[in-house]
């Protein structure tokens, strides 16, 4: 019987048991055994983990989080890292690896995979920043999590004519702040890729009040050059100009927490399904994606190191929707 690795890396996503689960049963259709592989690279530079049973992936689909462990392990981006991971994964005579993560997380897989090892990779983090997947794994959740904070702000927001600003997570990408700010109804809307100064900020949110709007929400994402802890501040500093003040939410981890919505239960579980099937058609060196509604499959090589663009036609329409 053949044994298969499976491994949860960097930032955890909701579905990512779902994934697991999904992993482990088709696996186990094809008389394979699932090792789980405990806190991602780390646990497999050290051999930690164990032989999932069907059981064992009972009652998780609904959870967040991973059952395994993710962490972040500078350890592998090394060629001693790579080597112990490599020596683990033969003394547990596991012949392949499904590894569910984000982009660093596929750099890693894609570094094994250049040693020879058959390595699956599957689309998952919240940032959706993934090239060779429309959608990754968490993003719903994530985004209906942030939805109901800034739905929550809102009503606060009208109550007392103040300007709120909300932080999403999104290190190097603009999607979820987009998608929330335009599901949110946001008046304004910061991001990575494109430069939003304070002054832009300040117009805008006034804009607001001018036009009869009882609140004023700016969703800025993380990563963006001005984040909410250098708009507060400006704010502050330039208060007595500007005639109002901001007060920020910063969401951060709260939106990686949450149970996994339908939509990523399922795509989770299609995506573990495929990466299983891929391994079956003995395609390596892969990462599984969902590309125009199909579990699909794409070169490692041509998508690590590379980050999704956002649609400028959904930046341009959150424009016209703020007035
Ligand atoms: P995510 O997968 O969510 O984007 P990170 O960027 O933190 O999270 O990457 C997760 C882990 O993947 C890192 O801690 C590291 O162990 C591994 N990794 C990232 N980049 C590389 C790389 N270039 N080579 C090997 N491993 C890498
Ligand atoms: O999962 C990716 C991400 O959500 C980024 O948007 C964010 O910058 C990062 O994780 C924060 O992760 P942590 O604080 O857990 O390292």
């Amino acid at each position: 019987m053949k044994t298969i690795g499976v491994l949860t890396s960097g930032g955890d996503a909701p579905g990512m048991n779902a994934c697991i689960r999904a992993v482990v049963r088709t696996s186990l259709s094809h008389g394979w055994n699932v090792f789980g592989v405990r806190h991602g690279y780390a646990g497999l530079i050290t051999g930690e983990g164990a032989i999932l049973s069907s059981r064992e992936v009972s009652g998780i689909i609904q959870q967040g989080g991973t059952i395994l462990g993710s962490a972040r392990c500078p350890e592998f981006k090394t060629q001693d890292g790579l080597q112990k991971a490599l020596r683990k994964l033969h003394q547990h005579q596991i012949e392949a690896l499904v590894v569910i993560g984000g982009n660093g997380s596929q750099a890693g897989a894609l570094a094994l995979a250049r040693m020879g090892f058959p390595v699956v990779g599957v689309a998952s983090t919240i940032d959706n920043d993934l090239v060779g997947s429309d959608i990754t794994i968490g993003v719903d959740s994530a985004l209906n999590i942030a939805l109901e904070a800034i739905d929550r702000l809102k009503v606060t927001a009208s109550s007392h004519q103040r300007a709120f600003l909300v932080e999403v997570m999104g290190r190097d990408s603009g999607y979820l702040a987009l998608m929330a700010g335009i599901a949110g109804g946001a008046e304004l809307i910061s991001i990575p890729e494109i430069e939003t100064t304070p002054e832009d900020v300040a117009q805008a949110l006034r804009a607001s009040y001018e036009h009869g709007k009882a609140h004023a929400i700016a969703v800025v994402a993380e990563g963006a050059r001005y984040n909410a802890e250098a708009l507060v501040a400006y704010f502050r500093d330039h208060q007595e100009r500007l005639g109002f003040d901001l007060r920020a939410t910063t969401l951060g981890h709260v939106q990686r927490g949450g149970s996994p919505t339908a939509y990523d239960r399922l795509l989770a579980t299609r995506l573990g399904a495929g990466a299983v099937a891929a391994l079956v058609r003995e395609e390596h060196g892969v990462l599984v994606g969902m590309v125009h509604g199909r579990v699909q499959t794409t070169p490692l090589a041509d998508i690590v190191g590379k980050l999704k663009p956002i649609d400028p036609e959904l930046f341009a329409l959150a424009q016209v929707l703020d007035r």
